[in-house]
């Protein structure tokens, strides 16, 4: 049987590496709601990696694909939706996001999200710049977009899966 005690679609927003599709996945088991994924869905979509897609036809062409699939999947219900952590860079992606869903910042130290990330090819944002410093000071460049998007924060620097969910599901 199916428990449905949130109403409303779970986003889940991010810099990379702050557990986003992880969370997702446990939160949909332990709450019963479909999970999707943005970046996921847009690779599928276009047949390629969002690297490739930035090699080939640069940032901005991905940024149109990505504020695409926001609008399509925020007209679902009853999901939980895992964001690309460029999601905030664009306000009419957070605007439509609010209208079905309640939206959950996960953060976490720069230095634990460089332990997370330092081996993924996939990320073409830290591509070349690899480093402590260029996480944090696109964290910070990124901070007050992904503060006034969120309903709630969640800090999972030192915290398991489980902590973690249970964290969302008490505060929301
Ligand atoms: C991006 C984060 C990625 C992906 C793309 C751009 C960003 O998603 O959408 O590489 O600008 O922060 P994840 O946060 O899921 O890795």
């Amino acid at each position: 049987q199916s428990i449905r005690l949130f109403p409303y679609n779970i986003v889940l927003i991010g810099f990379m590496g702050t557990g986003k599709t992880a969370i997702g996945d446990r939160l949909s088991q332990l709450l019963r709601m479909d999970t999707i994924d943005t970046d996921v869905l847009i690779e599928r979509q276009m047949k390629t990696s969002i690297s490739k897609m930035f090699e080939e036809h640069g940032e901005k062409y991905f940024r149109q694909i990505e504020k695409d699939m926001v609008k399509r999947v925020s007209l679902r219900k009853n999901t939980i939706i895992s964001c690309g952590g460029g999601v905030v860079l664009d306000s009419e992606n957070v605007e439509h996001l609010k209208e079905t869903g309640k939206i959950v910042l996960l953060s976490a130290q720069p230095e634990i999200i460089y332990e997370r990330v330092k081996n993924d090819q996939n990320l073409p944002v830290l591509k070349g710049n690899m480093t402590v410093e260029f996480i944090t000071k696109k964290m910070e460049e990124r901070k007050d977009k992904y503060e006034s998007a969120a309903d709630i924060i969640v800090d999972t620097s030192h915290k398991d899966k489980e902590e973690i969910c249970q964290e969302i599901v008490y505060k929301l």
